[in-house]
């Protein structure tokens, strides 16, 4: 049997428009908790091959999802490369030491080091490969230059983006060298994971909003480009998606390129508009509002908008960010069977 959702990548006809959901395994589920508890601690639990391939499978079985994505973290990667990571109870992940000079960038391992030491992913793709049913498609992951680089410049998430910012105009010529160390890291990341058995490979840029319309290929497409080039050029059939959250005005002056398959689309951009501009050019994933979660109404009023804009063609379903931890289960539920009920061809 073949995959629904690589079809769908590759713009096929498929049954039903299949779906996923970011962030699909986490804390909204139980059974996830329990395993957390069981590895000890989040960062234990992505070094841990067996249980992180436990739960990248928990949503399958419970809510329905027709791909599994890899359970891990973006953070892995500035991790590998040196720096030492902590993810602190309601604040998320720290770097103590962020990269404030060229010198602290020079003392990070190069990307191919880097990639090598993520074997404990790799171990995960592996034992995944064989224990998922072979209809389901297995998403491999990175986050972007840009979104990586935030992290290692800010040393923890923020809310105003000032430290890399202030470093974008101010010293961009040492953004550049970090941007392009991460790209060489993360190239040879995804490779590694289509080399032990990722399907497709999903390039996160959650924060690429904090960057101006003007100069935002300077500083993250243009990195995500040359990942997609370097891989495409390597692995042809293994379709790429690329999710940069909140970049309508980049869409609207039809400023996107790029040899990739899927074109994610956040919730803040109207499906109508993506589809207007790029849905001849990519398949289209996405985008329910996360937050329209917490009410069946409200769930069902965006999945019978979007499924009536896109009429089940070069579509894949999802939301158009990831799911908040507390979101019900059963309305997780209820937006994955609706979604492939209201896209089922007679
Ligand atoms: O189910 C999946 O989608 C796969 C696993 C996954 C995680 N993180 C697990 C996780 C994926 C794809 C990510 C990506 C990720 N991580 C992104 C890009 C996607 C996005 O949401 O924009 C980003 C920006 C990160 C960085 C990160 N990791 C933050 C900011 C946090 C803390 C936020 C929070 O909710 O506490 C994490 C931790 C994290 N990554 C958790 C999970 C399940 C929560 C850890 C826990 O408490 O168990």
């Amino acid at each position: 049997m073949g995959k629904i959702f690589i079809d769908a990548c590759l713009g096929k006809e498929t049954p039903y428009t299949p779906v996923w959901m970011m962030r699909q395994a986490g804390r909204y589920l139980p059974e996830y908790m329990a395993v957390r508890e069981k590895a000890g601690d989040f960062l234990s639990l992505c070094h841990n091959p067996k249980l992180a391939a436990e739960v990248t499978i928990q949503p399958l079985d419970i809510v329905g999802v027709d791909a599994a994505i890899l359970f891990s973290d973006i953070l892995v990667i500035p991790n590998e490369m040196g720096m030492d990571l902590r993810f602190e109870k309601g604040e998320g992940p720290i770097f103590d030491k962020p990269i404030k000079t060229q010198e602290d960038l020079d003392n990070l391992r190069d990307g191919k080091e880097s990639a090598s030491r993520l074997t404990y992913v790799y171990e995960t793709i592996k034992l995944l490969k064989k224990q998922l049913p072979e209809d389901k498609a297995l998403i491999g992951f990175t986050g972007a230059p840009w979104t990586l680089a935030t992290y290692m410049i800010e040393g923890r998430g923020t809310k105003t983006y000032n430290i890399s910012k202030k470093m974008l105009y101010s010293n961009p010529k040492l953004l550049h060298n970090i941007l392009q160390k991460v790209t060489d890291a993360v190239k040879y990341y995804l490779e590694e994971q289509i080399l032990a058995g990722a399907d497709v490979v999903q390039i996160f840029d959650s924060w690429a909003s904090a960057i101006e319309p003007n100069k935002y290929d300077e500083f993250s497409w243009q990195y995500i480009i040359q990942i997609v080039d370097y891989l495409k050029k390597r692995y042809p059939d293994t379709p790429i998606i690329v999710f940069p959250k909140g970049i309508t005005a980049f869409i609207e002056r039809d400023l996107v390129y790029g040899n990739f398959d899927v074109f994610g689309v956040d919730w803040s951009t109207p499906i109508e508009l993506a589809k207007e501009k790029l849905g001849s050019k990519y398949v289209l994933q996405g985008n329910m509002e996360p937050t329209r979660l917490y009410s069946k109404e409200a769930t069902k009023e965006a999945v019978e908008h979007i499924a009536k804009v896109m009429e089940n063609k070069r579509h894949i379903f999802n939301l158009g960010h990831g799911i908040l931890p507390d979101v019900p289960v059963e309305n997780a539920k209820y937006f994955i069977s609706l979604c492939q009920e209201v896209t089922k061809r007679d």
